[in-house]
């Protein structure tokens, strides 16, 4: 792997710095005592019930659980996604710990293009840019990238579609590649902002076992190698097996 793809930090002056430290320092998540309630008529459900965990650099945390169980809530709540009612998510960057619990959303917006990579079930890509556009589009959702960012974006691009094994196809429009293609793009997207965390709801799940195995020894392997926390939620027993770490939710609460 390229020597261009090794996660380094990037100084970002932030209030919500603080000095303290997520626990190990490998820790890159460390979820404390998160509560996740919704409404539910006239009163709410739990759908997050009391979870704890933490995940270190380049390890992966499988999530399994029965259907309602909470664990997309559980990595929503991760992802900056959703705001719990109470506890504390932790994530420790190169540069910063930041409770996501706390954050506004223009901050959480921040993390999510540099620190936070989220792979969904379908890959939510935009059929008609070609599969590097859909990775360089990423350096545009903050500010009008300089000529240089242009030109390290497209760089970067190219180097992790090298990665996920689509590197003869950058210039095609990802709605003429196949599902297990489009989930390989959506991983190479998920690590363009060189995260610290990356979170992956059922990614393989629409695909063929073949297609899924796939998906899951890249996510697997370019998370260990590039010193990347990942949290993958699945039913799949044998997937969740690949991971590092296993934790079961039932009814919001770990068992
Ligand atoms: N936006 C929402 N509003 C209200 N209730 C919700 C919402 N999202 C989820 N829930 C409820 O929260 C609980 C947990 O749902 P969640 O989607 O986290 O489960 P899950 O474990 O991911 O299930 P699945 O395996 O089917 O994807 C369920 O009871 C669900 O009905
Ligand atoms: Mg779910």
């Amino acid at each position: 792997m390229s020597t261009a793809l090794r996660t380094t930090g990037s100084a970002s002056a932030n209030p919500t710095q603080t000095t303290q430290h997520a626990g190990s320092s490998s820790t890159a998540l460390r979820v404390e005592e998160v509560v996740l309630t919704y409404p539910d008529g006239r009163g709410r459900v739990t759908a997050v019930d009391s979870v704890s965990l933490t995940i270190e650099r380049g390890r992966s945390l499988a999530v399994t659980g029965p259907s309602g169980s909470g664990k997309s809530s559980l990595l929503a709540v991760s992802a900056t996604l959703t705001r719990p009612d109470s506890g504390q998510v932790m994530l420790q960057t190169p540069d910063v710990l930041v409770d996501l619990a706390t954050i506004d959303r223009t901050r959480a917006a921040e993390l999510r293009r540099t620190e936070i990579g989220i792979v969904f079930q379908q890959s939510n890509l935009l059929d008609s840019l070609t599969a590097r556009e859909q990775l360089e589009a990423m350096a545009w959702l903050g500010a009008r990238p300089s000529r240089a960012a242009r030109h390290a974006a497209r760089t970067r691009a190219e180097d992790l579609l090298d990665v996920v094994g689509l590197g003869d196809m950058a210039g095609r429009p990802v709605g003429a590649l196949s599902g297990g293609q489009r989930q390989r793009v959506a991983v190479a997207r998920a690590l363009m902002g060189k995260p610290s965390l990356v979170l992956a709801d059922e990614p393989t799940s629409a695909l063929d076992s073949e297609s899924g195995a796939a998906v899951m020894d890249l996510l697997l392997g370019t998370t260990r190698d590039l010193g990347v926390a990942l949290m993958l939620v699945t039913h799949d027993a044998g997937l969740a097996a690949r991971c590092d770490e296993q934790i079961t939710v039932v009814d919001g609460a770990v068992v």
